[in-house]
């Protein structure tokens, strides 16, 4: 089956198509001939998105979901550039649920965000049950206190040789020590790995996608913008998605779809905490060329 239909009633041979396509049409000499079939077509949506005469219908794509742009659809750079630099990553947030039809919107972000040959493979779980999150988190901070264990014997090892050189130590004595710090916050009552946050989205995907993390990653940043214009803010929790990928007992619990992989996890909240200045970064090493 061809994935377009063209209607040569009102295709004007503009060939927007064929510009805006990697080989889906070819322009014979009084028409626009469709290549993409159901099979080769990734399902971009370009075609029909920039024809200018409608002439173009999606035989797989749902066309009641190609609303009309208005507009110029800019924001200013400049502000669009101080949300990004006043986006802090938020680790206390206030004992307030966030309303479903907000995390809806920033499930609608991660739908509407690119992927690698538009494979369209983020799945998402959110979480919003605190005895859920906490079961979670529970179990990754298991998981480093093993880890933690493992790597102080590792450490005593390495002295015990004295072969090691003294920067190696001294890495081995830092990563344990950090460690060791999640499950003594825990004892603390911290939730040291979902900071006790209202929200928690986990990003996975078929780890068969080539680009399975950029999918994630990129879905997940996105949704992090978004949500600071709901008065919301976020942090990348890296350490909850590599025990959730590592350790069977918190893999066994969340259940994923067989061979599908956590590539990124989102805490989401209202901060509690106000920042009342952005912050110094490097400079970006750029070379021109
Ligand atoms: C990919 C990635 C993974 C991260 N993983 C964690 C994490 O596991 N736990 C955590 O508390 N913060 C995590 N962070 C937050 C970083 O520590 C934070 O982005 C960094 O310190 C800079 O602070 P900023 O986000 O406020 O600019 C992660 C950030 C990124 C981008």
């Amino acid at each position: 089956m061809k994935a377009v239909t063209i209607d040569k009633e009102k295709c004007n041979l503009c060939l927007v198509c064929v510009e805006t396509s990697a080989g889906c049409f070819m322009k014979n000499d009084d028409s626009i001939e469709v290549l993409a079939d159901d099979f080769t077509c990734v399902l971009c949506g370009h075609c029909v998105a920039a024809c200018p005469v409608n002439a173009i219908t999606h035989n797989i794509m749902d066309m009641s979901n190609f609303p009309e742009i208005t507009g110029d659809g800019k924001l200013s750079t400049g502000d669009l550039l101080r949300h990004m630099r006043e986006r802090r990553s938020h680790r206390a947030f206030l004992d307030k649920q966030v309303p479903k039809k907000d995390l809806e919107k920033l499930a609608e972000a991660v739908r509407y965000s690119p992927t690698g040959h538009n494979e369209q493979t983020v799945e998402l779980v959110i979480i919003q049950n605190p005895e859920r999150r906490k079961k979670l988190s529970n179990l990754g901070v298991d998981f480093y206190a093993g880890v933690a264990d493992e790597a102080e014997k590792g450490l005593e090892e390495m002295k015990a040789s004295g072969k090691a050189a003294p920067e190696q130590i001294l890495e081995s004595e830092r990563t344990t020590g950090f460690l060791r710090m999640l499950a003594g916050a825990r004892d603390a009552g911290l939730d040291p790995l979902l900071y006790d946050a209202p929200a928690v989205f986990i990003f996975h995907s078929t780890a068969k996608a080539v680009t399975a993390s950029e999918n994630c990653v990129i879905a997940a940043a996105n949704a992090g913008m978004l949500a600071r214009t709901m008065g919301l803010e976020t942090t990348f929790v890296a350490l909850f998605a590599s025990a959730a990928n590592t350790y069977p007992p918190l893999t066994g619990e969340l259940g994923l779809p067989e061979g599908n992989k956590v590539y990124a996890v989102l805490v989401v909240g209202y901060p509690k905490i106000r920042y009342l200045r952005a912050v110094d970064r490097k400079q970006v090493s750029v070379r021109w060329e």
